[in-house]
């Protein structure tokens, strides 16, 4: 008798189509994607309803999403391999949402700090939403029993969130739910370098999708030439020597992120290797790196980005698979909640 396999962990993220993909999305969350679908099943989405907590134009956005798709696909996420969606075609995720609108609290909400940051930015439109967002991100993980999600070092305090209401909920449903957890409780996956890019030009803030700077960021289509400038003009200090120093160094420490991150070789290596050599050196390697990183993938995105109905084809597929799991845990909330199967 053939034994069914055990059930795979699973593994979420999601991006905003906000902006344009930068070096900073690649290093800190789609390039620790690539290899995890050998151990786990795996989701990642285009979480286009957190986007429109800022306006957003409805044409640029829809052109934004089938871009940001094939570059999802062009990194080498392998819609074989990988579930790739787009988060407003599975109606769980706006439904759960707001069922656990209800089991998170004000105070929690009024302490995230992207909501500080964004309410600043955007004093103009201090939606609902903006600060209702990380309930829509806790419901998107625990959706899919999530046990892992891989995301850089931002995300950390929304992840804290989803842990903090998974548990409450937990608490009070034990018992209706037969003794069992309602919801796995998510852990995050945060790489060791890459895990916080921060800007080229102003490197005490991260790099970030939506940045008024051009100079700021390196965007995975910039052409060679472009990344090679950006890089080469990026901050420094006065210090002259290649350490390591976030806080005393944040512009060569930067650069020493972005060079391992894309090339492997550990920060200490790259210290020892770069020591008593200038700026320009690595400046210049770590250009070459992120090009020669980013050539595959530019090459790979203008095909796909044709591919209207490819795209089309992958996404559709993709929101059916993932209602799938989440559907199914949208009843199992339902149920306890005491709603009416239907
Ligand atoms: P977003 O769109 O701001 O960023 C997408 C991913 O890129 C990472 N990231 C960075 N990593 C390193 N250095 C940087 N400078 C940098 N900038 C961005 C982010 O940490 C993130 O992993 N709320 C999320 C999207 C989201 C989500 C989810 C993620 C919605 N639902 C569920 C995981 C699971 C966001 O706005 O990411």
């Amino acid at each position: 008798m053939n034994a069914t396999p055990p059930p795979r962990p699973v593994v979420l993220s999601g991006i905003q189509p906000s902006g344009r993909l930068t070096i900073g999305n690649y290093l800190g969350a789609i390039k620790n994607w690539l290899p995890l679908h050998a151990q786990y099943d795996c989701y990642y989405m285009l979480v286009d309803l957190h986007a429109i907590t800022v306006r957003q134009d409805p044409k640029v956005l829809r052109e934004r999403c089938y871009e940001f798709m094939a570059l999802y696909i062009a990194c080498g996420l392998d819609p074989a391999q990988n579930v790739l969606f787009v988060q407003s075609h599975v109606a769980a995720h706006a439904r759960l949402s707001w069922v656990l609108n209800c089991y998170t609290q004000m105070g929690e909400l009024n302490r995230m700090t992207q909501f500080k940051d964004k309410s600043a930015k955007h004093v103009d439109n201090i939606n609902a939403g903006l600060f209702d967002y990380p309930v829509l991100m806790v419901a998107d993980i625990l959706l899919y029993d999530t046990a892992q999600v891989p995301v850089g070092d931002d995300q950390k305090q929304h992840l804290e969130l989803t842990r903090d209401v998974a548990i409450r909920f937990n608490n009070i449903y034990l018992e209706q739910n037969g003794g069992q957890p309602v919801f796995r409780v998510p852990e995050p996956m945060i790489p060791p370098v890459g895990a916080r890019i921060m800007g080229l030009q102003e490197p005490t803030a991260k790099m970030s999708k939506s940045d008024d700077a051009e100079t700021n960021a390196v965007y995975l289509l910039d052409p060679p030439d472009v990344i090679a400038r950006k890089i080469k003009r990026a901050v420094t200090d006065m210090d002259g020597s290649i350490r390591y120093a976030p806080v005393e160094k944040p512009g060569v420490s930067n650069l020493l992120s972005i060079l391992s991150a894309t090339g492997g070789e550990s920060i200490a290596a790259l210290e020892a290797r770069f020591a008593g050599q200038g700026y320009g050196a690595l400046k210049g390697a770590t250009a070459e790196a992120v090009v020669e990183c980013l050539k595959p993938v530019q090459a790979r995105y203008n095909e796909l980005r044709e591919d209207r109905a490819g795209l089309q084809r992958v996404l559709k597929d993709g929101a059916e698979r993932a209602a799938l799991r989440a559907d199914a845990t949208l009843k199992r909330v339902h149920d306890v909640l005491g709603f009416i199967p239907q």
